[in-house]
């Protein structure tokens, strides 16, 4: 690794550190404590929930797969072993952020009745046990998943913030706090790949390997198909804003298409856009579907 890599990456994580420095998370602000009340003396039934449920299950699915958290970090620990001091600390720091998101998300699920509590403690327990298996086989190609990861979750929080404002604003805010960590995370790993394929651009190869592979983290949970699709019809997020709020914008961002590249890896550039052909026409059907689906169609 070159040492203008390594310099850049210095200077990532120190940004990151400065525009962190200041973020006042106030956990206890955020939650909506009054609306606490004894599950033993008023237990749960459905009819206590104030949100769409829509909009509940799209909570309730972020914070299943922010709850994965410690297989995220293990993952990313074994595969940075070797990595730049910086990406290796930036994963400490990184943990210690996406640690409030998972229990921000379910305290206020539970002290708002929104969704079966016992429900929701069996999935995380068996979400947890399933676990996550790291994605590439190098920093590199492991930070072009998580930057996809991390811009893919800020506008989905922040689509769903939209959507959730008139149902409860305190909701709103929560989201947009999460939207804010993920904002910083993407901006560290987006600076990140573009340093490794500034110093190499034949990377553009591993990057487009890379995308067609990107899932949402925690397509193994119970249901997650039918958990998309809801967030898709009525959260504000499914593939139109995948490929247009998230693949897009990163792909232009790097250069991908601009890069000078060898023969092989043209290859692959031509497979990816072969790729986001057929992503565009998915897309297409899903916005003509949720035409069909508006109330005043
Ligand atoms: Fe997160
Ligand atoms: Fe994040």
């Amino acid at each position: 690794m070159s040492a203008s890599v390594a310099a850049a990456l210095d200077d990532l994580y120190d940004r990151h550190l400065k525009l962190t420095e200041h973020t006042d998370w106030a956990y206890h602000r955020l939650l909506p404590w009054d609306r606490g009340r004894d599950f033993g003396k008023a237990p749960w039934d459905a009819s206590q929930g104030t949100l769409p449920a829509a909009v509940t299950l799209a909570v309730e699915t972020a914070m299943l797969t922010e709850v994965n958290l410690p297989w995220f970090t293990a993952g990313l620990v074994r595969l940075m072993q070797a990595a730049p001091d910086a990406l290796r600390q930036f994963v400490h720091t990184w943990t210690s952020e996406e640690d409030r998101h998972a229990r921000v998300l379910d305290t206020y699920l539970v002290l708002s009745r929104n969704g079966d509590p016992d429900a929701r403690s069996r999935l995380v327990q068996s979400v947890v046990r399933v676990g996550w298996e790291v994605p590439g086989d190098s920093p590199f190609a492991v930070m072009v998943y998580t930057t996809l990861q991390e811009l893919a979750t800020r506008v989905f929080y922040l689509n769903l913030a939209q959507v959730a404002r008139s149902a409860d604003p305190v909701l709103d805010r929560i989201l947009k706090t999460i939207a804010k960590d993920e904002t910083l995370h993407f901006a560290f790993y987006r600076g990140a790949v573009a340093a490794y394929l500034d110093a190499d651009p034949e990377r553009v190869g591993t990057v487009c390997d890379i995308v067609p592979l990107f899932a949402m983290p925690g397509s193994g949970m119970p249901d997650f198909a039918q958990r998309m699709r809801s967030a898709s019809d009525y959260g504000g997020y499914g593939l139109p804003e995948y490929l247009e709020q998230v693949i897009r914008p990163i792909l232009r961002d790097w250069g991908v298409w601009d890069h000078q590249v060898s023969a092989a890896v043209e290859a692959k550039r031509q497979a990816l856009k072969d790729y986001l052909a057929r992503l565009a026409r998915a897309a297409d059907r899903v916005a003509a579907r949720r035409t069909a689906l508006a109330p005043d169609h």
